[in-house]
């Protein structure tokens, strides 16, 4: 049966995100590669775990020199993954079964290979000649920093052709496009509304603080680039209410929030909470909450309307930038003990690994994620907790094939494993047959039956979706814990996890008046009243979470 997609404009705040590339997920002509067709195949999957909407990274014409961030043409599927038919199937498919599909809008830079880049190297003065920022010295913007800093050493490359620099925020063979020129904006456009008249749901805005640079200044966040945004953002809301932007800004609170501007010049109705993510992992391992409950303190609110993307692994590395160096150095002793499993500045490992295999830590870590103001984005793969291979370059660590069933080609593909775009994880504790999906759906304890129920439970509680957030005092460092109040009907919330290896006492206070009782969601017991000091007391068990509700 068809279902309805929700006509509500917000649906995003309310949504829980999944994240899969399509070469990952499932392939269907035996060459190695998902393709669309797999995605499609697993559609129904997708809508039995819970998820309300599917981001696919790149799956546009690239010669994948960086997993398709590289794009030589933005309206052309790569032929390795299908063909537009197959889009359009897929889009519909999901429609179809009321789930939204929120695609990569990639336009601070293309390939080196795409033909605006090839007509600008070789005619300076024609109609491309302006696309890219072209420059006689390579010494101009030296207060911007390099990003890939384990592949570049300078955000300039000559190019033999035009026998002049290019910029590249990226890698070189990722020429940054030239947002001064306004046929730049006229051509993203053009392509933002190809996307959209097909019916895609949103874009994730890769890379967006980059788009504008200008001497003496960082080239990241510089005001003519939410400029941009807001134009973006006002053409999509005049001719396609009902669509939204997510913000991939890897930047400190204040600047992150920028990215959603204000209810006067909106921009993005989310964005990824980069701030928040790393301080999970820090509390995970240091078994002390302090670091996260300040970060959550000091986050400005979202502006009406506005929703956080929370995560914690993507299809990139575990990034460290937001936190100060001593916790770096202490995260990478802790997450990163072979150097190989570094990148950049980040760990290029899963979740699962990330956290020993420990079943009590993938819980807290995942009940976090659901508890969080704004909505989850799942990393394909984390719901069964899948594992990485280091020895793979670079972030392919954590983009191996979806694994569905125990056999060693983990029921990818039929094709030869060797053909595979990369190996099926084969260590013994994560290869196919220690972690498939299909044990996992017979196993009503397993990680997959674990994220079905709680996603099911946290959609049944409004408040943990789009209500407020408050945090509480619990009288010990190991203890986090805030209340969510419902936006309209619903009950409140109060979200506790215990991040210590032993067992502590909490003492939470202004929870609620005095005699309320205090019912564990997850068991439907009433755990305690609410003292007479309006104060609440809980036993907590080692790496424990709970969400309980007061009335
Ligand atoms: C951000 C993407 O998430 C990452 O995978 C990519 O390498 C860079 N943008 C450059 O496109
Ligand atoms: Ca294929």
């Amino acid at each position: 049966m068809t279902e309805q997609l929700s006509v509500d404009p917000e649906w995003y705040r309310k949504a829980v995100f999944y994240e899969v590339m399509v070469r990952s997920f499932r392939d269907t002509n035996g060459d190695g590669y998902g393709d669309l067709k797999g995605m499609i195949e697993k559609l129904d999957y997708l809508k039995w775990l819970g998820v309300d909407a599917i981001w696919l990274p790149p799956f546009f014409a690239s010669p994948l020199r960086d997993g398709g961030y590289d794009i030589a043409d933005y309206t052309a599927i790569n032929p390795l993954y299908g063909s537009m038919d197959d889009f359009d199937a897929f889009l519909a498919g999901a429609h179809e079964r009321g789930m939204r599909v929120v695609i990569d809008f990639v336009i601070n830079h293309t390939s080196d290979q795409h033909r605006w880049f090839q007509e600008s190297r070789s005619n300076p003065t024609g109609p491309y000649g302006d696309f890219y920022v072209w420059s006689d010295t390579d010494e101009k913007f030296e207060n911007v920093r390099i990003i890939f800093t384990d592949t570049e050493t300078s955000n300039w490359a000559w190019d033999e052709v035009r026998q002049q620099y290019y910029w590249h925020r990226f890698f070189s063979h990722q020429p940054d496009l030239n947002f001064e020129n306004p046929a730049v904006h006229e051509a993203v456009f053009d392509i933002a509304r190809f996307w959209l008249n097909k019916g895609v749901d949103g874009f994730r805005l890769d890379a967006i603080p980059y788009l504008y640079v200008s001497e003496g200044n960082t080239g990241e966040s510089e005001p003519p680039t939410h400029t941009f945004i807001q134009s973006l953002r006002a053409m999509m809301d005049r001719e396609f209410p009902g669509r939204m932007l997510v913000a991939e800004a890897n930047q400190l609170p204040r600047e992150v929030t920028d990215y959603f501007g204000s209810e006067e010049t909106p921009e993005c109705n989310m964005a990824f909470n980069f701030p928040v993510m790393p301080y999970i992992f820090y509390s995970l391992k240091s078994g002390d909450a302090t670091g996260l409950t300040g970060v959550l303190a000091d986050l400005p609110d979202v502006p009406k309307g506005a929703a956080w993307g929370v995560f914690l692994r993507n299809h990139d590395e575990l990034t460290l930038e937001m936190v100060n160096d001593e916790e770096r150095q202490k995260m990478y002793e802790w997450y990163a003990p072979e150097p190989r499993m570094k990148v950049n500045v980040g760990i290029r490992r899963r979740l699962a690994p990330l956290l020993d295999g420990r079943r009590d830590k993938l819980d807290l870590a995942n009940a976090i994620l659901l508890s969080l103001p704004g909505s989850p984005f799942l990393y394909y793969g984390d719901e069964i907790g899948m594992g990485d291979n280091i020895w793979l370059d670079d972030r392919d660590a954590s983009r191996t094939p979806m694994q569905w069933v125990e056999t060693p080609d983990a029921g990818f593909s039929d094709g030869d494993p060797e053909s595979f775009y990369l190996p099926v994880v084969a260590s013994d504790e994560y290869g196919p047959h220690a972690v498939n999906v299909a044990a996992q759906e017979s196993d009503p304890d397993s990680v997959l039956w674990w994220t079905k129920n709680t996603l099911e439970m946290r959609k049944s509680l409004p408040a943990l979706g789009t209500g407020s957030t408050r945090l509480l005092s619990t009288g010990s460092p190991a203890v986090l814990a805030f209340v969510r109040e419902p936006e309209g009907p619903g009950v409140p919330v109060v979200c506790v996890f215990n991040f210590s290896e032993s067992d502590v006492s909490a003492t939470l206070s202004s929870v609620a008046p005095t005699g309320s009782a205090v019912v564990d969601v997850r068991t439907g017991e009433t755990v305690c009243e609410v003292d007479d000091s309006e104060e609440l007391r809980l036993d907590l068990p080692a790496m424990s979470w709970h969400w309980l509700t007061v009335s």
